[in-house]
């Protein structure tokens, strides 16, 4: 069987990242090196069922590496999880010609990416972004150094309040189940503590950071706490903390989608560029279903079954280094 790529579908899903767009630039501009014509489809797997298409060109991405979200827009889609919207959607595909699907998104958009792939016979290649960096067998996901650079500038302003005012401050991170902008944020910002999902440790560590520090030398406190971590969010934390310790004043902060927003850093812009050029390449290859990812600085092809269903670990010694360094 001849295998050979002509036309290729590109489109951005799920919650936006800084530096989709420098993704959507690199798929562009790759594949119509190598001879592939690029089809943006907009609103993500939306946009497939609806036939929202548009051919691109190489002007089409000028001018957006250094924009935040994504020009061709993103959408949660539910109609995509029934068989008839992903038959809608392939019909869609028939139409336009479109041979292959580059789909950039997190465990959602490869999730529908793969069922799609697996029911039609596409060749599906991920590129993941996200800002929450939740994808095994790859050490980044687009968007999550921006998103972290935000979050420690956020609290490196809220420190001055905390500190003017002796104050404990709960400062509320996204994430979705995973707590590695929390954890790495909060080294990062010199907190006190993390409340992430994959530790349970609530009370004790703002018994330890918190009050051994108020005690000893502090005067105030960010505890940074992941979105899902504890039923209630940074309020529920905040409640706690004034049952407790009637003492304390709390304020609490929910960073929302402010996290998502902004220009991408260099680091971002790199490796979106590098995965964007990785995917059109491993289509040339004859890959399919596979997500690009990248693992001590090396460019990687990892199974999107694997991606989305093994679990990324939170690194030990970065937890012994938050706590240890929040006295
Ligand atoms: O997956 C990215 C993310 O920002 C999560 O961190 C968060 O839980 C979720 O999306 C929020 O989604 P929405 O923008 O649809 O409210």
């Amino acid at each position: 069987m001849e295998y050979s790529i002509k036309t290729v579908g590109m489109l951005t899903s799920g919650g936006d990242a800084p530096g989709m767009n420098a993704a959507v630039r690199a798929v562009t501009r790759a594949a119509i090196c190598n001879g592939i014509r690029v089809k943006a489809i907009y609103r993500g797997y939306k946009g497939l069922i609806d036939g929202e298409v548009a051919e691109f060109s190489s002007q089409d991405v000028s001018g957006i590496i250094q924009r935040g979200g994504t020009i061709i827009k993103s959408a949660r889609c539910p109609e995509f999880t029934t068989p008839e919207g992903r038959k809608q959607a392939y019909d869609t595909l028939v139409r336009e010609g479109i041979d292959a699907l580059i789909v950039i998104g997190g465990d959602g958009t490869f999730t529908g990416g793969r069922i799609f792939a697996q029911e039609f016979n596409v060749p599906v290649i991920g590129i993941p972004a996200t800002i929450d960096n939740d994808l095994w067998g790859t050490d980044a996901t687009i968007g999550y150094d921006t998103s972290l650079s935000t979050i420690m500038e956020c609290v490196d302003k809220l420190r001055d309040t905390a500190t003017s005012h002796e104050r404990v401050f709960l400062v509320e991170v996204m994430g979705r189940d995973a707590g590695f902008l929390t954890l790495n944020a909060a080294i990062a910002g010199g907190c006190e503590a993390a409340i992430i999902p994959e530790r349970a440790t609530v009370m004790e560590q703002i018994e330890d950071a918190i009050g051994n520090g108020r005690r000893k030398s502090k005067n105030s406190s960010i505890v940074l706490v992941q979105e899902h971590a504890v039923e209630g969010g940074a309020n529920a934390v905040a409640a706690m903390i004034e049952k407790e310790h009637p003492e304390y004043s709390t304020r609490v902060t929910i960073l929302g989608h402010l996290q998502r927003g902004g220009s991408p850093t260099a680091s971002d812009r790199i490796l979106a560029s590098r995965m964007g050029v990785a995917a059109i390449q491993a289509l040339l290859d004859e890959q399919r279903n596979v997500m690009v990812g990248v693992q001590n600085e090396e460019i990687v092809l990892v199974p999107l079954s694997k991606a989305i269903h093994q679990k990324k670990d939170i690194k030990e010694d970065k937890w012994q280094a938050m706590l240890t360094l929040s006295i």
